[in-house]
């Protein structure tokens, strides 16, 4: 699990008068919407006696969030208010905070940036320019929760060659070796690649009516992308000229056993809601098809090497996320040291660092609660180069090669 990332913690509509349980990398937080119905997220800790934010109530004010417990009340920046047993003339200390955590609502999501990094140094929230635009797109929610690690969600995501053998609808294991990869885009944060794919003919609706989308076997643009940021997997399926579908799921790591995929599915095609229900039943036989794979795959964890698998070119997509992932936890040290927390497990509260942490470390403030451990960046980077080189001959070699690459 990588800090210093947006992710999506819940759907807008979830959050409306009462504070709101949720967790992001293992980290038990509070959302509330304040007066001007802006968002808030704090750790769900109080710092008096470890009360749960979540089970208080947003006070008559509503711009602070009131523990259940003796009434302590916290505002949207995390800094504690009122003291009710102290009374409305104690000075709350400077260092009475707990961690407050960047949010923007978009698409109908609440994004969190679960970490401490400036505003100017972050990457950006993924785009979605088909939410809102009415006029072209239909657009369906659902959510699923995995029990699998999010890399391992995202990276079976963006496998297409999968598609023939666990995905009836997408794909015939005759056509596997038909299918390929035809270009891949890599960067810093994020990457997209096209495939050619051969899909069987879409079948059932009302009078048969989905037969006449789609010829057997008929050559289809597919185009996976992948964004560490809200660990997105986003896939656009050309049907045919100007029919197309765009799938945009985040992956949120709830914790590092359970993935919880808020999704967004578009369509340009047959825009009324009597479609809805049909699209919205295949689109969860699609993530039950995976979760099936994903759930009994091993290693549990996505393996921090090639070293002990075998990769082939139709790898060579998913191996750019591996590296960019791989990048983020070497070279920037942001993975959740989950062995060293476990050692405070029951014990001691950890919180993954804030904006208002990181300022009070800068003023000599201190901060109440330590801090969540992170895997120190590696110095010298053997590892890295090992790994950048099996992706690179992955991500080189040519596309039209019949060969597999053994890496
Ligand atoms: S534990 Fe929250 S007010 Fe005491
Ligand atoms: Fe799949």
């Amino acid at each position: 699990m990588l800090k210093n990332l947006w992710y999506v913690a819940e759907w807008s509509d979830t959050v409306k008068d009462k504070p709101v349980k949720t967790k992001l990398l293992g980290q038990n937080l509070v959302l509330f919407r304040d007066l001007e119905g802006k968002v808030k997220c704090l750790a769900d800790v109080c710092l008096h006696r470890g009360g749960s934010l979540s089970g208080g109530w947003v006070n008559e004010k509503r711009d602070c969030v009131v523990c259940p417990y003796h009434g302590w009340q916290y505002n949207g920046g995390g800094k504690c208010q009122k003291i009710p047993s102290e009374g409305d003339s104690f000075q709350v200390p400077k260092r009475f905070k707990v961690d407050a955590y960047d949010v923007e609502e978009r698409y109908g999501m609440i994004w969190v940036f679960m970490g401490d990094l400036p505003a100017e140094e972050r990457f950006p929230i993924p785009p979605l320019p088909e939410y809102g635009d009415e006029a072209n797109w239909r657009g369906l929610k659902t959510e699923f929760t995995w029990k699998a690690e999010a890399s391992r969600v995202v990276e079976n995501g963006i496998d297409i060659a999968h598609a023939s053998f666990v995905h009836p609808v997408f794909g015939y294991p005759s056509t596997a070796e038909d299918n390929y990869i035809e270009e891949v885009e890599k960067h810093e944060w994020w990457g997209r690649s096209t495939n050619v794919m051969y899909p069987p003919q879409l079948k059932g609706g009302f009078l048969g009516w989905r037969n006449f989308l789609r010829k057997d076997k008929q050559e289809t643009k597919v185009h996976p992308e992948w964004h560490l940021p809200g660990m997105i997997v986003r896939i656009k399926i050309d049907i045919r000229p100007g029919w197309h579908i765009v799938m945009f799921d985040a992956n949120t790591p709830v914790d590092e056993h359970t993935t919880r995929t808020f999704a967004w599915q578009f369509r340009s095609f047959f825009k009324v809601k009597m479609f809805d229900k049909g699209s919205l039943q295949r689109l969860k036989t699609i993530l039950l098809e995976d979760a099936t794979i994903v759930q009994d795959s091993q290693p549990y964890y996505l393996p921090e090497t090639l070293a002990n698998e075998v990769s082939v070119k139709s790898d060579k997509f998913m191996s750019t996320f591996r590296m960019a992932r791989r990048k983020l936890i070497e070279e920037k040290g942001w993975q959740i040291d989950t062995k060293a927390r476990d050692e405070h497990k029951g014990k001691k509260v950890l919180t993954i660092s804030s904006p208002g942490r990181r300022q009070a470390m800068i003023d000599g403030d201190g901060w109440v609660f330590d801090e969540m451990p992170t895997v120190p960046p590696i110095k010298s980077s053997t590892l890295k180069n090992e790994f950048e080189r099996q992706v690179d001959v992955l991500t080189t070699e040519s596309v039209n090669s019949k060969e597999s690459i053994i890496a």
